[in-house]
């Protein structure tokens, strides 16, 4: 694959791109039975549709919240009703797993000295708990969350928010790294150099923006930047 030519900065979606965002169900499933896929799927359909429809709507609300109420959603939806279960699912949604190359491949984009960055719906606190207990602290310069701009991704003005925190002025510059092909898009429509993990086996979504470069995992990334 062709490097991508004058990047300063790597910026990273934190859910489903650095972080497994399926563990907690995975954890759970003992517990749960079977439907524990299914729950998880819906919930982070809902979760990322409750986001999109509060920056429709004018109404923010924080993705802890956004969270919360979409693990509602999808429990009540498939009929589980067990005492104390949300708290113990929201809980583990603190501390979720990092995909096994993440530590590996940032080091790699560090070392080709380049900037780097989480650009996440997340909540400060959910981030700052996520980051730590994978122990990435020391391997991004900046955690920028849309609480700081009010709206979620793929707002423009989300996009926008990271060139400021980073300095620069030319998105191009910017490598957007994620897994979301909505957001992989939506970065690549405003103009950053944009690079979709396939984790999942999905098509483009048809909507506007074209990702530069399609990779498998993370630890493809360094090679490209
Ligand atoms: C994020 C979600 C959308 O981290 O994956 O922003």
């Amino acid at each position: 694959m062709e490097r991508l030519q004058g990047i300063r900065a790597c910026v990273f979606d934190a859910y489903g791109t650095l972080f497994d965002v399926h563990a907690p169900m995975r954890k759970l499933a003992p517990e749960i039975g079977e439907k524990a896929e299914e729950i998880s799927k819906l919930w982070r359909q809902k979760q990322l549709e409750y986001s999109w429809l509060r920056s429709l709507m004018g109404v923010h609300a924080d993705f802890w919240h956004v969270t919360g109420e979409a693990l509602d959603y999808a429990l009540e939806q498939h009929g589980v009703d067990e005492p104390g279960l949300k708290d113990e699912i929201m809980a583990l949604y603190l501390k979720l797993d990092a995909y096994p190359e993440v530590v590996e491949a940032l080091e790699a984009v560090k070392a080709r000295s380049k900037l780097t960055a989480i650009l996440s719906n997340g909540s400060p606190a959910m981030l700052d708990a996520a980051v730590r207990h994978a122990g990435l602290e020391k391997l991004f310069n900046m955690v920028l969350s849309v609480e700081d701009v009010g709206i979620y991704k793929p707002s423009r003005r989300v996009y926008r928010h990271a060139m400021q925190k980073l300095q620069i002025h030319d998105a191009p510059s910017i490598c957007f790294v994620s897994a979301n092909t909505w957001d992989a898009q939506g970065a690549a429509q405003f103009g950053f150099q944009s690079v979709r993990v396939d984790r999942f086996g999905l098509k483009d979504d048809r909507i506007p923006g074209k990702p530069a470069a399609m990779i498998k995992d993370l630890s493809a990334l360094a090679a490209l930047v």
